[in-house]
């Protein structure tokens, strides 16, 4: 059995005293009870040492919402997977929608972040999905797949036991219109069955995939119920700490 992990994305919200509020909260609130799935935030980059000074002892675990894949030179206003590495992440989000439409990153680019992530020792939480003009006219098994081998390309499978999947469909993302578990479940269950032709049966089985867009306390147990539905990534829910700590108690 797969066990569940609920990831914040805190995207560009809270400053570094907003960052540790939210933070106090989560921890005030674990003290009522015992996480059953592993928990992940991932605030801004300008509060990720606090973060990880704050969340040390406690079950939750930092990530990144980005980087670059150079190690050091000339690229203003980036920052290395090392960099990362040095104020205590573990994770990093890389191909978020956002990133790739608002940030034009390609799924090369994202290749290269994934590889580049592994290989510094951070975990990516691989985002991939289609918007609602592809899934209405049919091609989000398409545009899924092409976003898995094109992301993924020469990732080897021990490396690929250090990803985490997260299957979010661009049309539910900050819109409060959430994939029915059973739309959610259909591509999870697609991207499954296309780990297992890339790598194998034992690497599909045990890869996490999250599902985001829209996640909130209101629908998290019915999506988390879903048999390829291993967890969530979460944007606007999980900025309160009430709200992240019901979707968690949904696992
Ligand atoms: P919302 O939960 O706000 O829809 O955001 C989802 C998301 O993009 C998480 O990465």
């Amino acid at each position: 059995m797969r066990k569940k992990v609920i990831a914040g994305n805190w995207k560009m919200n809270n400053n570094l005293s907003g960052a540790v509020e939210l933070i106090s909260g989560i921890k005030n609130g674990l003290a009522d009870f015992e996480p059953q799935a592993d928990m992940i935030i991932c605030p801004p980059y300008i509060s990720l040492e606090t973060a990880a000074a704050l969340i040390k002892d406690t079950p939750i675990k930092l990530g990144a919402q980005n980087m670059y894949f150079e190690d050091s030179g000339a690229y203003t206003g980036e920052v290395s997977a090392e960099m990362l590495k040095s104020v205590g992440c573990e994770y990093v989000i890389l191909g978020h929608s956002e990133r790739r439409t608002i940030f034009n990153e390609s799924d090369e680019t994202i290749n290269k972040k994934v590889k580049k992530a592994l290989a510094g020792g951070l975990k990516p939480i691989f985002c991939i999905g289609e918007t609602l003009e592809e899934r209405e006219s049919g091609v989000t098994n398409k545009v899924v797949e092409k976003q898995v081998r094109d992301g993924l390309q020469d990732i080897s499978e021990s490396d690929l036991a250090n990803v985490i999947v997260a299957y979010e469909p661009v049309w539910a993302i900050g819109t409060g219109k959430t994939a029915t578990p059973e739309q959610a479940q259909e591509v999870h269950e697609f991207i499954r069955n296309l780990i297992k032709e890339l790598y194998s049966e034992n690497a599909a089985q045990n890869l996490v995939i999250q599902y985001g867009g829209s996640v909130k306390p209101a629908n998290a147990k019915e999506l988390l119920s879903q048999n390829d539905i291993d967890g969530a990534l979460v944007g606007g829910a999980c900025l309160q700490p009430d709200s992240f700590l019901d979707i968690v108690k949904s696992s």
